[in-house]
């Protein structure tokens, strides 16, 4: 037996204290989720195949053995969500020998009751290791500087435990690092000047520590990162604008600190956002009127300040924003008339100097979502919100109006007349350029289309819960629709402020609109309209595919859903195959052949029963007769396609054709059957995926193709292994060849196509007897 796999039941029990006798060959241990009790045996570390021990999720005990340390193969171990403990030096021996396990990728180790210190020996673990939690423990002592060696790390969670002590400078050498979660301890000191070199940086997650000092101007190196939390520590001085990152896609959080100084200029940088909390701080100044530069910021906290000054009237710009929070302020002024135009959800006002009179529409009419108390100039609103009324003023100012009226009225006659005249031609322009707009979109669905109401609805408000993933035209949405039947969907709304977006929608349109196919993404309806701010907005709705895409099988991150499942050869070979026939169908079966220009793993998206399916016809290019294009331009356009699949030719300036696609094919197979991404650090100095792989071509390929494949064999066995081995050996030997054939630098050199198809379909059937 080589994978136990048993995750997600109710399995009780606990393991056989002889595992490895009785499973010398176990590679891959696979029991999350269950409620499994007793030790992880010793014996285990005699299964010396083992890979991967995925035990997250139950209720194991014990210390964690140290003979692990000579499992030679051991990538994964995956034990959060247990009672494992260790106390003293001695327990913590593990580490030391895990030191030994070269290939080690991920060390799981969270919500668990360790105690005790960190051990230095962490800093002798492999360099390959990428995921590294302890979070949730009770450990104590500092965060080890030996930490910074272990450079492969792209994930370190350490948070919610009994840390002290500064942040190491060393995290600073941690070039890829990606994430990390240092919260809820008591690390002190100011923060370290370490981010020069993180540009990879996608979550920090500082706050709820004992951090002083500024905020270090050098954090704007960090131009990848997508949410900032350094709330609830002891931070002073300025928000500095370099933080102001057009990336930052999730929050930025700085409440609760002794920020002083006025909300920076540059916060229209913040163009991607949703929620911003600065509470609790003693900033002040007025609000910039850039704020609606925030397009599509959904909460902003400002509470518990010494703001001061009117609302900028661009508040009304502001269309996502759902909640704001201003209470304990020094506000003044009367609300901005745009305000209950807003989608306002929540409105806290409360403990400030606003003056006149309070709406009655949007979020004033519910009483329980609007707070306005300890504001005593306020006056009118809905009667349940019990203000004085405004009638009194009025009464007051209206013997001022009655001499105004009569200059108004003299001058109302004479601007009638104007205002008819600009109606008139408005009215004209409007209805020339709704046609114009109606017959650029010539190109439509028969389908039904649907609105941007709809497709607002069906997202809940483009809700990151339902972000899927995001393009370099556009973001891509999960969605419940009604269609013809209610459906789950895939929106993708194209990025309009991005020229080539506009551009890209209707070329999608057009290569969609006639062509279907079982291994093409199968586009149902699409929306051209424009949103609640009247801007235009485009957006395509595809089958949803939920098992994602290719990318995220071949390079599983610790965050995707499936960190420890690898695809097997027979999945492998299916999903080759599906991909070669879309490419021969769109090249040679179609009215006009296509080329889709941007061949790559993201590309691939595979449904629930894992058949691929080609998307993203962005890019795609129409050709009149086979390689001549209808467009001229392809120099002009900028080089199609994604660095690492694109063909030598198109950076030489030449058009696309089949061939620079079959070109991304074969980098794609070869991706395939290897797991290394031809974008690989290890590819510089001409040196190339297919390079690499021809370097091993034929003697060696069993070193370089992906060693998880051997893992899940494709769930068939023969009994003869050996036979089994050699039936594997010839369907790789046959499958890298024609990958190999595909790159060749000559586009004339490469095969068709539709050969390919045949001969994959052959090796397939050698593979499976
Ligand atoms: C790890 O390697 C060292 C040195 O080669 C060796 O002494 C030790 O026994 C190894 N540990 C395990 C658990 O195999
Ligand atoms: C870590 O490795 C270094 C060099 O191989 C060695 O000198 C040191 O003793 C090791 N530290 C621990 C704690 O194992
Ligand atoms: C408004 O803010 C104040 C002070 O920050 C808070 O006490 C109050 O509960 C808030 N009101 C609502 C309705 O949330
Ligand atoms: C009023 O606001 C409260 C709190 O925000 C919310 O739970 C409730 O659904 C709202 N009621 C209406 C009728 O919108």
């Amino acid at each position: 037996m080589e994978i136990f796999q048993l995750a997600y039941n109710n399995l009780q029990g606990s393991l056989p204290s002889d595992i490895g006798a009785s499973f010398p060959n176990l590679a891959a241990l696979v029991l999350f989720a269950n409620q499994l009790h007793g030790q992880i045996p010793d014996s285990i570390s005699n299964c010396s195949y083992l890979y991967s021990i995925a035990a997250a999720s139950n209720k194991f005990t014990g210390l964690i053995p140290s003979s692990l340390g000579s499992l030679q193969n051991l990538a994964v171990i995956a034990v959060s969500d247990n009672l494992l403990e260790a106390k003293t030096t001695r327990d913590w021996g593990f580490i030391d020998q895990l030191g030994n396990c070269t290939e080690l990728q991920v060390l799981d180790l969270g919500y668990n009751q360790f105690q005790g210190t960190i051990p230095i020996s962490i800093g002798n673990l492999s360099t390959s290791l990428y995921f590294l939690s302890l979070g949730n423990n009770g450990i104590s002592g500092s965060i080890p500087a030996v930490i910074g060696n272990l450079v492969g790390l792209t994930r370190i969670q350490l948070d919610s435990m009994l840390l002290s002590g500064p942040i190491p400078q060393e995290i600073g050498k941690l070039w890829i690092l990606e994430l990390i979660d240092l919260s809820n301890n008591t690390i002190s000191g100011e923060i370290p000047p370490i981010f020069t070199n993180l540009t990879r940086m996608s979550r920090l997650s500082l706050q709820n520590n004992e951090l002083q000092g500024n905020i270090p101007e050098q954090m704007s190196h960090m131009q990848s990162l997508e949410s900032m939390n350094l709330s609830d520590n002891k931070l002073v001085g300025n928000i500095p604008n370099e933080i102001m990152f057009q990336s930052l896609s999730i929050a930025l959080d700085l409440s609760n600190n002794y920020l002083s100084g006025a909300l920076p200029l540059e916060i229209s940088k913040l163009k991607n956002i949703q929620t911003v909390i600065l509470s609790n701080n003693n900033l002040s100044g007025e609000i910039p009127s850039t704020i609606d530069g925030c397009e599509v910021l959904q909460a902003l906290y400002l509470d518990r300040n010494m703001f001061d000054g009117s609302l900028p009237s661009s508040f009304g710009n502001m269309r996502s924003l759902q909640v704001l929070d201003l209470s304990h302020n020094s506000f003044s002024g009367e609300l901005p008339d745009s305000i209950d135009y807003m989608k306002l959800q929540h409105l806290n006002i409360s403990y400030n100097n606003f003056e006149g009179e309070l709406p009655k529409g949007g979020v004033f009419q519910n009483i329980t979502a609007v707070d306005v108390r300890g504001n005593p100039d306020l006056c009118g609103g809905i009667p349940q919100m019990k203000l004085q009324r405004c009638v009194t003023r009025i009464q007051e100012h209206k013997r001022n109006y009655q001499r105004i009226i009569i200059i108004v009225f003299s001058t109302i006659g004479a601007f009638a007349c104007l205002c008819m005249a600009i109606c008139f031609f408005a009215c004209r322009y409007c209805r020339r350029t709704h046609k114009n707009a109606k017959s650029s979109y010539g190109m439509q669905f028969e389908h039904k289309r649907v609105s941007y109401n709809d497709i607002f609805k069906a997202t809940d408000g483009f809700s990151l819960d339902n972000l899927v993933g995001r393009g370099a035209f556009g973001t891509v949405y999960k969605a419940t629709m009604n269609l013809e039947t209610p459906a789950i969907v895939a929106v993708k709304v194209l990025d309009l402020q991005n020229q080539a977006g506009s551009k890209t929608f209707l070329t999608e349109c057009k290569a969609l609109r006639n062509i279907r196919h079982r291994n093409l993404v199968k586009v149902l309806s699409s929306c051209s309209s424009i949103d609640h701010n009247g801007t235009d907005f485009k957006a395509l709705i595809f089958e949803f595919m939920p098992n994602g895409s290719l990318e995220t099988w071949l390079h599983p991150t610790a965050c995707t859903a499936r960190p420890f499942e690898a695809l097997s050869l027979t999945q492998r070979m299916d999903i080759a195959i599906d991909v070669a026939t879309a490419l021969d169908y769109l090249h040679h079966h179609g009215t006009v052949p296509i080329v889709h220009c941007d061949l790559k793993p993201s590309n691939v998206l595979l449904d629930s029963e894992m058949i691929a399916h080609v998307g993203d016809f962005g890019l795609a290019k129409f050709l009149v007769q086979r390689d001549i294009m209808i467009s001229h331009s392809a120099i002009s356009t900028g080089i199609r396609g994604t660095i690492g699949y694109i063909p030598p030719e198109y950076g030489m300036g030449a058009q696309a054709s089949v061939q620079g696609d079959v070109y991304s094919y074969g980098i794609l197979l070869l991706e395939i059957f290897t797991g290394m991404s031809p974008t690989d650090e290890q590819f510089v100095d001409g040196m190339s995926l297919p390079k690499l792989v021809e370097s091993s071509f034929p003697e060696s390929i069993m070193e370089i193709v992906d060693h998880k494949l051997f893992l899940t064999n494709g769930g068939k066995q023969t009994g003869d292994y050996t036979h089994e081995l050699d039936g594997i050996h010839q369907c790789l030997l046959t499958v890298i060849h024609h990958g190999l054939m595909c790159c060749k630098e000559v586009p004339s050199d490469r095969i068709d196509i539709q050969d390919f198809v045949k001969e994959l379909n052959s090796a397939k059937e050698k593979l499976l007897g």
